[in-house]
């Protein structure tokens, strides 16, 4: 059964989804740049082995990239699983774990790249906003997109309820890819697109919370 280390700065929703999905894969460990870090408890108590590697014990990026890197590397995972990790990550990290580290974005990549995601469709009026699961690459938030869900914005919306609405999504979309990974059917083009193998047509139905409403 294929390994994972899932990297969180905060509440670990996201972490906490992926939990309870029943993947086909070991979670080695939860690690936290942040000791405070409210997914450690909830980590905890699914039995999952925790560490704090805290990115104020280091002078620079490099040197907590490096001590991240070891931490990560005593579990020797297949895959490396940023879940509201807060950190830019060195490119020379990102290049370590080249094609076995993702990410999940609250936003319709390429759109909102970076921070503020819903504040900023919400200023720019756009009507349909969401969110991104991607491997990740040196440029932020520009590596190939695994899958994505879409949400409508309606009227009335908050950063808050905007934001509830896409996570959500992305506690669905997110433990997809890594069962998707963990299955070996994922894989990168020249391009840089990812092409998953022997997709069924459920697998690419739009889902459509406009349905449910
Ligand atoms: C999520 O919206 C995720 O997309 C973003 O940071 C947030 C983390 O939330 N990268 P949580 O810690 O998983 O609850």
């Amino acid at each position: 059964m294929k390994s994972i280390v899932i990297l969180i700065s905060g509440r670990g929703s996201n972490m906490q989804a992926i939990l309870e999905a029943d993947l086909p894969v070991r979670v080695a460990a939860v690690i936290s740049n942040k000791p405070d870090a409210a997914g450690l408890e909830i980590a905890r108590r699914h039995g999952v082995p925790t560490q704090v590697v805290n990115h104020r014990d280091y002078d620079d990026r490099e040197a907590f990239d490096k001590a991240l890197a070891a931490g990560i590397d005593t579990f020797s995972p297949d895959l490396v699983v940023l879940a509201g990790f807060m950190r830019i990550l060195t490119t020379g990290f990102v290049h370590d774990y080249n094609g076995r580290l993702i990410n999940i974005h609250p936003s319709l990549l390429p759109a909102f790249s970076g921070l503020n995601t819903h504040v900023r469709a919400l200023a720019e009026g756009v009507k349909i906003h969401g969110c991104t699961a991607h491997f990740v690459t040196p440029s932020l938030d520009k590596g190939p997109i695994i899958s994505q869900a879409a949400v409508p914005v309606l009227p009335g919306d908050t950063e808050d309820t905007l934001a509830e609405r896409v996570l959500e999504q992305e506690h669905i979309i997110y433990p997809q890819a890594i069962r998707w990974f963990a299955e070996g059917r994922l894989s990168i083009t020249r391009n840089g697109n990812v092409i998953l193998q022997n997709q069924k047509s459920a697998e690419i139905a739009l889902r459509s919370p406009w349905e449910a409403q």
